[in-house]
């Protein structure tokens, strides 16, 4: 057997001394991405070692060499191999001690951050001693952790908070946040702003400024307010009590690392920079084993996985999209065309059918830029020339170049292969026809095409500017790269895509028809509105599916209700009584007519409409135990989750699961219904249904799959 040479890395730091000031480059060769592992720690720590003994340098400017990249953090890859508190507690450790010494270092450090500043990558930067950034939309800086279930743990719960003052520092650990640089700079995260052009000559100039002694002021922001709450340990206590109260109310309880990221920040603050390390690593060990943080993990990688996959095997490349026609500007079609202007900066012509429509349409698209002006995610330079991609009119004049055209007229099969053949008459031959129907089989509506292979389902979710997924269906006939363009597209436009196999509700529908129906039956068994939400709320779920329901509309859930109802009979089965339909009648839709199941007014919820009990014909009188409330809205989900998995509805466990997380909001500490049947074990989910079906009949029958893995003792995730 030959032997096997050791692998040569190439060193990811390198340096060069000019005229006192050391620049050091950070670039992981081969890897999209700088991050911190042990073997770049080992790296940075040689690196200083050299610049402290080289007598030529006098001050260090520090880049990455990454094109669009600064430091995304510490290496995930790494910490989810970590099998216990105190491994981890000591890599954390290990970090922090290097920052220390970087922090500590002799010679001043400036660094040039342009690109993601994230977590572990933040957290160098606040070690250093000056900080520029570049005014470029890719600068990204904060400090995400606590999305992955843990906390900044190589300094940043101690040090951003004594930069930026406690309040600032919180609001922005604790909801796991990156800003944009220009309102990192705002706040004090970083000390100059530049131009991509001129980051290495100002920063390299910081640098030297401070060889000779200059040191940089830095003033207490947030005024009056800021010394009065950030600058005292009495209104800390207040800043900290406030915090606490939003993350339970926030997060339900459920998400452990927000609370401890706030203990590191507050023991940190009280104890000196030194204790407030040492918690920091202790709690950072405990967390990064919690079975949450291992859940919201594996969804960063998985959705990671959706950012690069075609949608399709042997994908041809996509057509790229430079022009995009919509067709009916309503409530859909101009949240689609605003989110495609804003994201992907294409010409976009909507057509409805007369021009007070249209301009409806384009004013709601541009209400998406304008909230994105207002935000000062762009310019208004940007905002100007953003508008002008957007127009519309009557006829189809504009739509001869559109490489992709997306309806979103009314749910009506005629008027959709209506729409499907004018459309077809005057786009361009190669150009893609994509549907944004919720129920409708595509094959169906690509029988009124000449050419069906260009047809594809797009099935958006409302408010398409917000809500992250993207259902791609393609039809029979659909063709690879209608299915590439579709996925690429999406993508393009900020959402993650799932490709879904065409069957009535498509995935994301089919799983929520149970749930939303199992409400029927509960409130008839003497349920209340406030209960059932409120179980659904404990679970996790951001809202209840009563809540769930009016924010769909009402009309919207009756006609998907009737769908899921003729497709899958024997599971949909109706409650007795009149069900919503009754207040589909009486003009209730939800909470876009102010009254559904809730009354809203001045756009928020203001409680339940107690008349809603009268339309249907029932009391509540405590109804079913809450446990069986939430066993029987979860299990249901979950079992036709399953069902719709061995139907090869979606290509796997992480699309299903991305999709309920990313489309109606299940709990991402659960990792999705897949992962939650796989943690209950089939056998169990199987028993419980079986026991559910044996009071509330064939609706809670357990699916063949659930069954298969129950008997094989095996899970859905391989
Ligand atoms: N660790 C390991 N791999 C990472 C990573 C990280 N921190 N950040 C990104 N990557 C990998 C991705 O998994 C992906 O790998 P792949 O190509 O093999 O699938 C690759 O880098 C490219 O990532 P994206 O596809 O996401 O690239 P984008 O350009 O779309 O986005 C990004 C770049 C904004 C940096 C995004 O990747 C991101 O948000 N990364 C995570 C940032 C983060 O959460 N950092 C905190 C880490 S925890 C930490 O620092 C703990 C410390 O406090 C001790
Ligand atoms: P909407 O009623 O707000 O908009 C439909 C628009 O289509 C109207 O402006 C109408 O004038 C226009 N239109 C009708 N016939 C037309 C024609 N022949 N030519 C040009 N324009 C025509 O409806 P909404 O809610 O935007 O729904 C549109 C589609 O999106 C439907 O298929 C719906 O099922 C689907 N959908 C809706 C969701 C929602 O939450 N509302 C979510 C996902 C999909």
């Amino acid at each position: 057997m030959a032997a096997t040479a050791p692998a040569i890395t190439a060193p990811a730091v390198t340096w060069e001394v000019t005229d006192g000031i050391a620049t050091v480059v950070l670039d992981l060769k081969g890897q999209p991405v700088n991050v911190i592992s042990r073997a770049v720690k080992d790296e940075f720590i040689a690196c200083f070692a050299a610049l402290a003994d080289d007598a030529r340098v006098r001050a260090v400017a520090f880049f990455s060499g990454k094109a669009d990249n600064f430091i995304a953090g510490a290496d995930i890859e790494e910490f989810v191999t970590l099998t216990s508190a105190a491994e981890a507690e000591r890599l954390s450790a290990d970090g922090q001690e290097m920052l220390d010494r970087v922090a500590r270092f002799l010679k001043p450090i400036a660094v040039g951050i342009h690109g993601a500043c994230l977590g572990g990558g933040f957290e160098f930067a606040l070690a250093c001693h000056y900080r520029v950034a570049t005014d470029h939309p890719k600068t990204q800086i904060g400090l995400p952790e606590v999305q992955l279930g843990i906390l900044p743990a190589a300094g940043g719960c101690q040090r951003l908070p004594r930069l930026v003052g406690v309040r600032a520092a919180l609001d922005m650990i604790l909801a796991g946040k990156s800003e944009r640089a220009a309102k990192a700079f705002r706040l004090g995260m970083v000390d100059e702003l530049v131009p991509p052009a001129i980051l290495a000559e100002i920063t390299v100039g910081a640098a030297r400024r401070m060889a000779g002694g200059w040191r940089p002021k830095r003033k207490r922001r947030g005024g009056i307010m800021g010394f009065l709450l950030d600058g005292n340990p009495l209104g800390r206590l207040l800043v900290y009590r406030a915090a606490r109260k939003q993350v339970l109310e926030k997060t339900g309880g459920h998400y452990p690392a927000p609370l401890a990221a706030l203990e590191a920040v507050e023991y940190g603050m009280r104890h000196g920079i030194a204790e407030g390390l040492k918690r920091e690593a202790q709690l950072f060990g405990q967390l990064a084993v919690t079975d949450v943080s291992r859940k919201l993990v594996q969804i960063f990688f998985a959705t990671n996985e959706l950012k690069k996959d075609p949608g399709i095997a042997n994908a041809p490349p996509p057509v790229r999209v430079h022009r995009l026609g919509i067709i009916g500007s309503g409530f859909m079609g101009s949240g689609i065309a605003g989110t495609a202007v804003a994201q992907a900066e294409v010409d976009v012509r909507m057509k409805d059918a007369d021009l007070a429509r249209v301009a409806q349409g384009i004013l709601a698209a541009r209400a998406i830029l304008d909230d994105r002006l207002k935000r000062r995610r762009i310019t208004k330079y940007e905002y100007a020339r953003l508008i002008a991609l957007l127009s519309g009119g009557d006829s189809y004049a504009g739509f001869g170049r559109a490489e992709l055209t997306i309806e979103a007229v009314f749910e009506e099969l005629g008027v959709k292969q209506q729409v499907l053949r004018e459309a077809e008459a005057v786009l361009p031959s190669a150009s893609v026809f994509a549907s944004n129907t919720s129920t409708i089989p595509i094959t169906r509506i690509a029988e009124a095409a000449r050419a069906p292979e260009r047809v594809i389902g797009m099935h958006f979710f409302s408010p398409v500017a917000k809500m992250p997924l993207l259902e791609v269906i393609p039809g029979a006939r659909t063709s690879p790269q209608t299915v590439s363009t579709a996925v690429a597209f999406g993508r393009r436009i900020g959402k993650t895509v799932i490709v879904v196999q065409d069957s009535p509700g498509f995935w994301v529908n089919r799983i929520l028809a149970p749930y939303g129906n199992e409400v029927g039956h509960l409130l008839a068994e003497g349920a209340s509105i406030e209960d059932i939400d409120s179980m659904a709320v404990r679970f996790g779920f951001p809202v209840g599916p009563v809540t769930l329901l009016d924010e769909v509309g009402l009309d919207v859930a009756v006609n998907v209700a009737g769908v899921m109802q003729s497709a899958y009979g024997d599971r949909i089965v109706p409650a007795p009584g009149p069900g919503i339909g009754a207040l589909v009648k009486e003009g209730r839709l939800g909470r876009k007519s102010g009254r559904g199941f809730y009354i809203y007014t001045g756009g928020k919820k203001r409680g339940v409409d107690e008349s809603v009990y009268g339309l249907l014909g029932i009391h509540p009188n405590g109804g079913p135990r809450p446990a069986e409330i939430l066993q029987r809205l979860v299990l249901g989900l979950v079992n036709e989750a399953a069902r719709a998995l061995g139907e090869g509805v979606v290509r796997s466990p992480r699309d299903g699961d991305i999709g309920a997380i990313f489309g109606f909001g299940f709990p991402p500490f659960r990792g999705g219904p897949l992962r939650y049947a796989d943690d209950l074990g089939a056998e169990r989910v199987v028993s419980d249904l079986e026991r559910l079906a044996e009071r509330y009949g064939v609706r809670f029958a357990p699916s063949e799959v659930l069954q298969e893995h129950a008997r094989r003792g095996t899970k859905l995730y391989s």
